[in-house]
């Protein structure tokens, strides 16, 4: 099954992700690529342990959950999402068993070792993470990846860091097997918490089912007002503040009813989304400015940041605002 951002809560729980299977050990597979390794490593216990697997690519995502369909594995949650967003945000403290990370991309350039994964922060949410006894488990040819990886465990103070061999199925992923035809083999460490750190989660919510908690604004707008002259195109407006920026990049009007739709850009760290915000008149003559539950938009500071930043724009265009509520 594959499931969006918006599916989860916050931090999430087995019960409600596995009802049939919550007992069961919870396996997270970052950059799970076209899925070969889980069929290979589930079939290693006697009934599949629980399965997150978190990849950044669209097309990698339905080759694996299609592979995972066919090898029965029902148990299996597939996301399309940046790992560290999804280790922070759903997974629970002391939830995981083990974390498991193939062949992750080296980003051997000296000005790009930012992009790694395995630096210290991961590490420690890493550690906050898993259940006391669980693991990471890295496989890599890259060595000077591994090595850096190593000393990053190590380095977090919360890792304890053994060099084995990988388990078998790490040796048939797709990746694995393009490195072996090229001759190179690949490493292997098993990183275990020495502590658990409370790593939080951030302050982030589904959307609400409560109308009154959907971020929103009403404002009275100019008898006279336009959102721009016709046949213009909307003016780009970019705010920032400490954690996230908001684009609002463009708006439409709707056809149903008095009002518009502004599209506006979210990123928060790892984190982009695209929300819309509609702008709709009520029936006492002021405007409605609220997010809109199309896309499936989760609530962070961002994302309220977006509905200020309509709003704020609308008062700047001489609308007077009633009411905030975000
Ligand atoms: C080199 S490939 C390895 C794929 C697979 N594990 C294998 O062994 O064949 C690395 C994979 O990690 C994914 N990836 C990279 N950064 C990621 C991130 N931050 N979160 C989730 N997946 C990521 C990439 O999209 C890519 O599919």
């Amino acid at each position: 099954m594959i499931s969006p951002l918006g599916d989860f809560h916050f931090p999430d729980a087995p019960s409600r992700l596995y009802p049939q299977t919550p007992e069961r050990p919870w396996v997270l597979e970052i950059g799970f690529g076209d899925g070969r390794f889980w069929p290979h490593y589930a079939a290693t216990f006697e009934t599949a342990p629980n399965y997150l697997g978190v990849e950044l690519s669209g097309v990698s995502l339905l080759k694996a959950q299609r592979r995972l369909k066919n090898a029965g594995l029902d148990n299996a949650i597939l996301t399309k999402l940046p790992a560290d967003v999804l280790l922070r945000e759903v997974v629970p403290h002391g939830g995981l068993d083990s974390i498991v990370v193939n062949f992750p991309d080296p980003w051997p350039k000296a000005g790009h070792l930012d992009h790694r994964l395995l630096r210290v922060p991961f590490f420690e949410q890493a550690a906050s993470r898993l259940k006391p006894g669980g693991a990471v488990l890295l496989t890599t040819d890259h060595d000077e990846y591994f090595d850096f990886a190593c000393a990053a465990a190590r380095d977090s103070g919360v890792m304890n860091v053994v060099l084995t061999e990988p388990p078998p199925a790490a040796l048939e992923t797709k990746y694995a097997l393009k490195w072996r035809d090229l001759g190179l083999s690949p490493q292997h460490a098993r990183f275990t918490p020495t502590a658990h750190p409370v790593v939080p989660h951030g302050d982030i919510h589904p959307y609400p089912e409560d109308p009154d908690l959907v971020p929103h604004a009403i404002l009275t707008l100019p008898a006279d007002f336009i959102p721009a002259a016709p046949g213009q195109p909307f003016e780009k407006r970019t705010t920032r503040a400490g954690g996230w920026t908001v684009i609002l990049l463009d708006l439409y009007a709707s056809l149903r009813r008095d009002g518009w739709v502004a599209l506006a850009h979210v990123v928060e760290g790892e984190l982009t989304q695209e929300v819309l915000i509609g702008i709709s008149g009520r029936e006492d003559g002021s405007h409605l400015v609220r997010l809109a539950k199309f896309g499936g938009p989760i609530i962070t500071p961002g994302v309220k940041a977006a509905v200020g930043a309509v709003t704020d724009w609308l008062e700047e265009s001489g609308g007077r605002v009633t009411h905030r509520g975000y």
